[in-house]
């Protein structure tokens, strides 16, 4: 989502509008703005773009110099006017923007409920007006800092009080704000492409900040309530590199947002005391889960990868036989199903023709579908009889990769969930994974910042023809997706192999030079996949290893390694695709190819 304040001598909604428009790429189901006019909240919000708003707002005039607006990407509550942002709270005084999830909304909703209060969306937001309202003592800032004592999870928030127009209240936990500073006037922003037009100068809030912000000045509070001397940073970033948050593309930004998406996509589905897994969006009953005796995961392009991985993970842990379809082989080859049969599709958009076709059709067919997507409200959302929404935040580069990682994130939260319910995975091995699960966004984050190795192995494939992946079990499915990046974006040919079979074939292909990306995340197959490694060295391939840390014996064999941090092995994929995209992205660059638009693709194929 994408958040927007102004304060100063301009007429507040215009600037809001300009300042939403440039935050579009943020989300864009529905857009909202909340200024006050003669001390009374106004509340103005539409679904759909940015358009329909304006479109609504056309032929009025408003005096107010002080407003908020929000561009919404939905995670709680679908897309809709009364889903749009600004949030109020039952007496119309106060106005929140929020980005982020609030993962105890639930609880606070009902007790708020009890205290009286009447809740009209469908949104995890609409509790932060109800508690600022709660809590309101003639002071926001106050009522602000109580309400957020109140709240888990990730958000940046902008609070406007009838009873104050003259400041914004603002805070900032795991998702961004910044100030922007201007000469009698001051703004707020999700991202810094909405201040542009206006200043350079801006204050970066970090996390538990709290701004408090008045046309002429900006006060900053740590969590504990110092005050904090912001420094200025000024913006050097051109117009198209800032909505990038000052990287090259959409696909390196979305690369380096995994650590927050693969966090958000957890938030609130795992037992406090870290015993499981809750998704009370999977309403499936526990006699239905303990009679399932098939799953089928359909799905295209990298979700399909997504789903190979699923099913390993899905027979391990839930110990249920998955087959792994295509999804326009799936809608036509008659696959044997029954009500013992449970289909998973997978989608970032949710409206992938052929996905939505083969959900379709499994319906037909009388199973139950759950639909793994990106997209709130998408066609495959609401045709699913379940939804588990991967919270990754829009993705712009035609090369899918944060949205593929929260997929695997939703087969582990799926594959434990069915594996508690039919007792097939112990206790003990679901705390280990649990615990894991938690990690993995710090330790994508590790890997985010050795990529160097990499970006040297890109210079070597961007001038080959042909590039090799190999690996066994779940190292195979990521190989999959590591030569599908590749080709996808770079236009080199690549191919995966599971290692064992390349002996079979394709070992006629290796000569001197060609490179080899050699995935051993497995403790168990880490031997017979060294044997396979050798196998190219010793037709002079020239070879980069991505193992698991501890793997020491493979920098023997590998001309190099780059380890990723240990985590429980079914959870490696996560980690180990990062140096894959990596390297498809920089042998994208070195060949100088459109890497955020490729050739002859499109981000969502809604044709068959
Ligand atoms: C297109 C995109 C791919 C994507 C596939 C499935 O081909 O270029 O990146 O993986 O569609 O898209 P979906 O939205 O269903 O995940």
């Amino acid at each position: 989502c994408g958040i927007v304040g102004y304060l100063g001598p301009r007429r507040a909604v215009p600037v809001l509008l300009d300042g939403l428009a440039k935050l579009e790429y943020r989300g864009y189901d529905s857009a909202g703005i909340a200024v006050v006019e003669d001390g009374v909240l106004q509340v103005h919000k539409r679904a759909g773009r940015l358009a329909a708003l304006e479109e609504n707002l056309q032929g009025r005039s408003f005096g107010a110099c002080t407003g908020i607006g929000h561009t919404r990407w939905a995670t709680h509550g679908r897309p809709s006017d009364g889903n749009a942002h600004p949030h109020t709270d039952c007496t119309g005084r106060f106005a929140v923007v929020h980005n982020g999830i609030i993962e105890n909304y639930l609880g606070l909703r009902e007790w708020l409920i009890e205290q009286g209060h009447t809740f009209r969306s469908e949104t995890d937001t609409e509790v932060l007006p109800h508690l600022i309202e709660h809590f309101y003592r003639g002071d926001l800032v106050q009522a602000v800092r109580r309400a957020v004592e109140r709240i888990n999870g990730s958000y940046a928030m902008v609070v406007l009080a009838a009873a104050e127009p003259d400041r914004l209240v603002a805070v900032r936990q795991d998702s961004p704000l910044v100030v922007g500073l201007g000469e009698g006037e001051n703004f707020l922003a999700s991202d810094i492409p909405a201040l542009l037009n206006y200043t350079r100068r801006t204050h970066i809030l970090a996390d538990g900040e709290m701004a408090v912000v008045t046309a002429g000045g900006v006060q900053v509070w740590d969590s504990r309530g110092e005050p904090v001397e912001k420094p200025v940073f000024q913006v050097k970033w051109a117009a198209a590199q800032a909505e990038k948050n000052g990287f090259d593309h959409f696909m390196l930004k979305e690369i380096h947002e995994q650590p927050r998406a693969l966090k958000d996509t957890l938030s609130g589905r795992l037992a406090a005391d870290g015993s499981g897994v809750q998704l009370p969006e999977i309403t499936l009953a526990p006699e239905k889960i303990k009679s399932i005796r098939k799953i089928f995961i359909t799905a295209c392009g990298t979700a399909y990868h997504a789903g190979l991985v699923g099913k390993q993970v899905i027979e391990k842990l839930a110990r249920i036989p998955v087959e792994v379809d295509i999804a326009s082989e799936f809608r036509y080859r008659q696959p044997l199903i029954d009500q013992d049969t449970l289909v998973l599709v997978i989608s970032q958009s949710g409206e992938t023709a052929d996905t939505l076709a083969a959900l379709r059709e499994a319906k037909r067919l009388g199973a139950e579908v759950v639909a793994v997507t990106n997209v709130v409200d998408s066609s495959i959302a609401r045709e699913a009889d379940h939804v588990l929404y991967t919270w990754a935040g829009p993705e712009i580069a035609v090369a899918s990769t944060k949205a593929y990682t929260t997929q695997l994130v939703a087969m582990y939260l799926i594959a434990l969930h069915l594996g508690a319910l039919r007792g097939t995975v112990s206790p003990a091995e679901t705390r280990q994974i649990v615990t894991e699960l938690k990690k993995l966004g710090d330790k994508a984050h590790v890997i985010l910042n050795n990529c160097k190795a990499i970006k040297d192995f890109a210079a070597d494939c961007s001038r080959c023809e042909d590039v090799f992946f190999i690996g066994r079990g779940l190292d195979h499915a990521v190989a999959l997706e590591g030569s599908l990046k590749l080709k996808e974006i770079s236009y080199v040919h690549a191919e995966a192999y599971a290692a064992g079979e390349l002996k079979h074939g394709t070992l006629a292909l290796i000569e001197e030079g060609v490179p080899v990306v050699a995935l051993t995340t497995q403790q168990s197959l880490f031997e017979k996949t060294v044997s396979n490694i050798k196998e190219v060295k010793a037709r002079e391939a020239k070879v980069v290893a991505v193992a698991m840390d501890g793997l020491k014996e493979v920098s023997k064999v590998a001309d190099h390694v780059i380890f990723i941090p240990n985590t429980h092995p079914i959870l490696a994929p996560v980690l180990t695709v990062i140096p894959l995209q990596l390297l498809a992205y920089h042998t994208a660059v070195a060949r100088g190819c459109d890497v955020d638009r490729p050739r002859n693709l499109a981000k969502s194929v809604t044709v068959e």
